[in-house]
């Protein structure tokens, strides 16, 4: 095992380390960026029926219904499909409308979640087309579905999802350019800019990773708090949630995403010295927003701890802490902003003692109801 972790002391840090490769090994052979081609077998080969789609539902569970979220925001401003996320546990269950103009894309890690398997045998009963993006290769999932893109994030053991999330983004994005590009709604300027700053993203992964020591100094701060509140807007709406739940699954603090402006209608009220605030607070979109919100905290005398771009001044001038990652568009920063928060939650389990690989009572894969 001590060879698997190569040198690692858990598997979730070795996975946080691989998404620089985890990310090139998403877009290796599908993003040309110099031809300006996206090459995806399971698109192409079913292009009219993604011209053609009235809405895209994605459905999945956990961290991947996280990466739904994200790829939501991305398919929309991109794409100019309508999309809406379930929870492939409500979607089963509640009699939703679907048709055979839909599109149900399935986001799985392992291709055996029971309810996003269920979720996708309701929706191919009721004629829609089904489409998976699951890391296991030959996964139940992955089979059933009527076509797919593997994430090759490589085997993913640690039950808190890391790589997994960050290569489900890559995939869906590329899906979302490559539809945008076909449909008209994202012209050749803009295809190949962000074709461009895609393939920047894994050095900009590994210039995120190196805040590794001041992260771990930052989280034996706040180690012994009894809860933590996640902010972000926009695309980092769901990062602020996903690092609530990493921090939830292995340390057992309690902890809350939430969207920075809906704050005011019920977070706000928890805030006091006690309360240690991560807010997202990256330049592009909504940044004056966001500076407002971290005011709003600061003061209430909420600890902030801040991801920021290279170079920021407000911020830094507000909170407690700052964490750098590199710029890059609006669309694609989850993939840097998500990768503090990963390490945060890691080095407070850690500190905490609690078993990081195997947190109690979760599974890595839940193929059961
Ligand atoms: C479990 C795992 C999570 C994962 C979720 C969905 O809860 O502990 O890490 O995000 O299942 O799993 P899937 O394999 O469908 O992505």
């Amino acid at each position: 095992e001590q060879i698997e972790k190569g040198g690692y002391e858990h598997f979730m840090l070795k996975e946080i380390h691989e998404q620089p490769n985890a990310v090139i090994d998403t877009y290796r052979g599908r993003m040309l960026v110099n031809e300006g081609i996206i090459r995806m077998a399971g698109v192409d080969d079913h292009i009219e029926k993604f011209l053609n789609a009235n809405r895209i539902i994605i459905v999945a569970c956990g961290t991947s219904w996280h990466a739904g979220l994200v790829a939501e925001y991305i398919f929309e401003d991109l794409a100019r499909i309508p999309v809406e996320v379930e929870y492939a546990s409500e979607f089963r269950y509640r009699n939703p409308i679907i048709t055979d103009k839909d599109i149900v894309i399935a986001i799985s890690q392992s291709g055996e979640t029971a309810d996003t398997r269920a979720a996708i045998q309701l929706a191919k009963e009721k004629g829609a087309f089904v489409f998976g993006v699951c890391n296991v290769v030959g996964s139940t999932i992955s089979r059933e579905s009527d076509a797919g893109a593997y994430t090759h994030a490589g085997p993913e053991i640690g039950v808190a999802s890391t790589k997994a999330f960050t290569t489900q983004i890559t995939v869906l994005t590329l899906m979302a350019l490559k539809l945008g590009k076909a449909n008209g709604n994202v012209s050749a300027s803009d295809y190949h800019m962000h074709l461009q700053e895609l393939a920047l993203i894994p050095e900009k992964i590994k210039a995120s990773l190196t805040s590794d020591a001041h992260i771990q100094a930052i989280s034996d701060i706040y180690k012994d708090s009894a809860n933590f509140l996640y902010l972000g807007r926009g695309f980092n709406f769901p990062v602020a949630l996903e690092g609530a739940l990493k921090l939830k699954e292995i340390s057992y603090i309690h902890a809350e995403g939430y969207p920075a402006a809906e704050m005011k209608h019920g977070p706000i009220a928890l805030i006091d010295e006690q309360m240690p605030v991560v807010v997202i607070a990256t330049k592009r979109g909504h940044y004056e927003k966001v500076v407002s919100n971290i005011q709003e905290i600061k003061s209430r005398s909420g600890k902030i701890i801040a991801i920021v771009n290279e170079g920021d001044v407000h911020v830094k001038e507000l909170a407690d802490h700052v964490i750098e990652v590199p710029d890059t568009l609006e669309l694609l920063s989850p993939l840097l902003t998500t990768i503090p928060l990963q390490l945060l939650s890691y080095h407070i389990a850690v500190m905490r003692d609690c078993n990081v690989d195997q947190p109690r009572n979760l599974a890595k894969s839940v193929t059961v109801e």
